[in-house]
């Protein structure tokens, strides 16, 4: 019979049978996926896996802090962090095309990581050992939608670290093939992960880089993670954090109104609040927030948030708009 517990002892055996004694890595990204299945082989295999967190300072607030703290905190898994916040603010100066900052972000992420891996390779090298194997999140429809193929990963090795490979292969590690998300999540929270990464609405990979409309700096990151920290934690008090699919909140970056504070004339940015309701992202409705809710977010935003002066509400469903904005 299927039960978490089930599938939890089912996990480490396999992870354990396939991995035998070689070195497994894996990257985190913060979402529930990546988390879930680096806590399955930690608890299979232990001190044999490295976890690598490339920071591209895209997330929102507290998210990299959960996993630098809380997720170790409560797997004991050994992490590499990488602070690459600088480096991506970097690539991205200047760009406001939407489809060329997705290029740069994930270019920009996967030779980080590549970079990260490779040193993780070396590290076991110079101590005799090889990392054999790559943990990836994948899912059961992900696993559908592909064919249901499974492989090996490539990583580019580079050539400030001495003594490897052209190519580095890796076998990869699927421990979460056969299950749901909402399967994921309980195996998460039966293996005692925080329940702010469990319980995560999806969060796409380029982060809030594709959240503020118009150039990426370090300002406007600020100013949008703060706003976005508002609203969710006005939806989880009011209790619908678990019942909206998502609510992305968009900086509006480039556009600028007129508003009045205490005495005095303003002259700032617009946020944007999309929530919808959703089954699977292909289609979506905006969510009919209550009103009260919505004045709650507003005025917090307004007030505590410096330079936004406006909070405004997306009543487009997809099709015809998309969830994101870019
Ligand atoms: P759209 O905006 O296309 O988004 O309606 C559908 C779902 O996908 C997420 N999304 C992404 N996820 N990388 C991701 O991992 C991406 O580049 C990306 N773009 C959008 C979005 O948050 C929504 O859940």
């Amino acid at each position: 019979t299927w039960t978490t517990h089930n599938v939890v002892e089912e996990q480490i055996a396999t992870i354990r049978e396939q991995v035998g004694d070689k070195r497994v890595i894996c990257g985190l990204s913060g979402g529930v996926d990546s988390a879930v299945a680096a806590a399955l082989v930690q608890k299979a295999v232990g001190s044999q896996l490295t976890c690598v967190f490339v920071d591209h300072g895209l997330l929102r607030k507290g998210e990299a802090e959960q996993v630098e703290k809380d997720f170790v905190a409560a797997t004991g898994v050994q992490l590499k962090v990488v602070d690459a916040q600088e480096r991506f603010l970097i690539a991205l100066a200047g760009k406001t095309d939407p489809e060329e900052k997705r290029k740069i972000i994930g270019r920009e992420f996967i030779r980080v990581f590549e970079q990260a891996a490779s040193e993780v390779v070396a590290d076991a090298g110079a101590h005799g050992e090889a990392v054999e194997f790559l943990v990836q999140g994948t899912l059961y429809p992900d696993v559908v939608e592909s064919g249901g193929g499974t492989g090996t990963a490539n990583i580019k090795s580079h050539h400030n670290v001495g003594g490897l490979p052209e190519d580095l292969q890796f076998r990869l590690v699927e421990p979460l093939r056969k299950l749901f998300k909402d399967e994921v999540r309980k195996v998460g929270e039966e293996l005692g992960l925080p329940s702010e990464i469990v319980w995560r609405q999806p969060f796409p990979g380029p982060g809030l880089g594709i959240r503020i409309i118009g150039e990426v700096t370090r300002d406007r990151l600020d100013l949008l993670r703060d706003a976005d920290a508002i609203a969710r934690e006005e939806l989880t008090a009011a209790g619908l954090d678990r019942d909206i699919w998502q609510c992305p909140v968009v900086l509006l970056a480039d556009v600028r109104s007129v508003g009045v504070q205490g005495d005095g004339r303003t002259y700032g940015h617009p946020v944007v609040l999309r929530p919808v309701s959703s089954e699977d992202a292909m289609t979506a409705d905006w969510s009919r927030l209550p009103y009260d809710v919505l004045a709650k977010i507003s005025t917090r935003i307004t007030n505590e948030v410096r330079d936004v002066n406006r909070v405004v509400l997306d009543v487009t469903s997809k099709p015809p708009g998309t969830i994101e904005w870019e």
